[in-house]
């Protein structure tokens, strides 16, 4: 549970106030948002936030690197590898839930504080698609890498082939398939065995010690989607973005509602207006739910924000999402506000 007394209420946030040391610009209206949606205004540095619980292990190992004084951009590629390693984790890396053929496809990418950006889609047979993204990032003029182009780069750089594909997913795939026809759709959130979640991308930000934001990004995207569709996860400003003079943002749900508002770069432009992440998270969850009302109660879509003081806020379509943040003082996995 959230610790309260971090926290403050969204209704002593107004236009031009000063809160517990947080500047609101003016012209940033918090009118109409909940009273119940709660913020922490803490000056933060160093700070990981990540989503989902499984994000707590990864901040573990993203923290380590910047009590190193490592630079944000090592710390969220280590954390996020966390998951990646993962076979019990079936929405990122090795172990990730095939597409409707049988094939795991990773999407990922990272940004750092320089709008220096990598990433890569629909790469199979390498478990680290960070790790590639990052190497797109530093080793080549280009921002995006796909399919095959993707795990030749990869491969030319040391990467070696393994197969993602656990036989726990594969069972799922081949249940699927007999019950679904090889007919992908688009949200089969709580469809799964178990009712388990079918999206849970890890989305990580990170502050380091001189003050600078990173982020990373990376999944198996939806479960038995089509081949060679992509989500949010790999597209900057989509499913990450980082302006090391505002803030940081990442998701995670279903891509295609993310990527149709440009998601995360449209929550760090709201805090460019003064919004406080939490609330920036929010505008943008309000953007999907008024242009798509009806399919925006049936899927999940969550927003995890950072913002240049080192506060941090969330804010999801439904219930069940949840956010893990590492500060100092700081080591917990908090519920996300929602909106339905
Ligand atoms: N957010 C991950 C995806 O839709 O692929």
């Amino acid at each position: 549970m959230p610790d309260r007394r971090k926290f403050v209420k969204s209704a002593f946030l107004s236009a031009g106030a000063i809160v517990a040391g947080a500047s609101v610009r003016a012209g940033a209206s918090t009118a109409g948002l909940p009273q119940d949606v709660s913020y922490n205004t803490l000056r933060n540095k160093p700070v990981v936030v990540s989503t989902w619980d499984f994000g707590k292990e990864a901040n573990a190992a993203a923290w380590h690197v910047l009590q190193q004084d490592g630079h944000a951009v090592e710390a969220v590629e280590a954390g996020v590898k966390v998951p990646e390693s993962d076979p019990q984790n079936q929405s990122v890396g090795y172990g990730g839930r095939p597409d409707r053929d049988g094939r795991v496809t990773l999407d990922a990418c990272i940004m750092d504080h320089m709008y220096r950006c990598g990433s890569v889609a629909g790469l199979e047979h390498i478990k680290h698609a960070i790790s590639v993204a990052r190497l797109v990032m530093d080793r080549t003029p280009h921002v995006m890498l796909v399919g095959d182009g993707a795990l030749q780069f990869a491969l030319e750089n040391g990467f070696r082939k393994e197969k993602l594909l656990t036989p726990t997913s594969e069972r799922e795939w081949r249940e699927w398939l007999r019950d679904n026809k090889y007919s992908p759709v688009n949200n089969i959130e709580n469809r799964l065995p178990g009712g388990r979640h079918n999206h849970d991308t890890i989305g990580m930000l990170a502050m380091d010690n001189r003050g600078n934001l990173s982020g990373a990004c990376t999944t198996s995207g939806m479960a038995f989607k089509l081949h060679g569709r992509v989500g949010d996860s790999p597209i900057i400003g989509a499913g990450l973005y980082v302006d090391n003079e505002i803030g940081a943002a990442t998701s995670s749900g279903v891509g295609e509602e993310v990527i149709r508002i440009v998601g995360s770069h449209l929550v760090v432009e709201y805090m460019r207006m003064g919004f406080h992440p939490g609330a920036a998270c929010r505008k943008a969850v309000e953007r999907i739910a008024r242009h798509n009302p009806i399919s925006a109660k049936e899927v999940q879509v969550g927003f995890l924000a950072v913002n240049k003081h080192g506060e941090y806020g969330a804010y999801a379509l439904q219930e069940g999402f949840t956010y893990a943040v590492k500060t100092d003082g700081i080591n917990e996995v908090f519920s996300s506000e929602h909106l339905f």
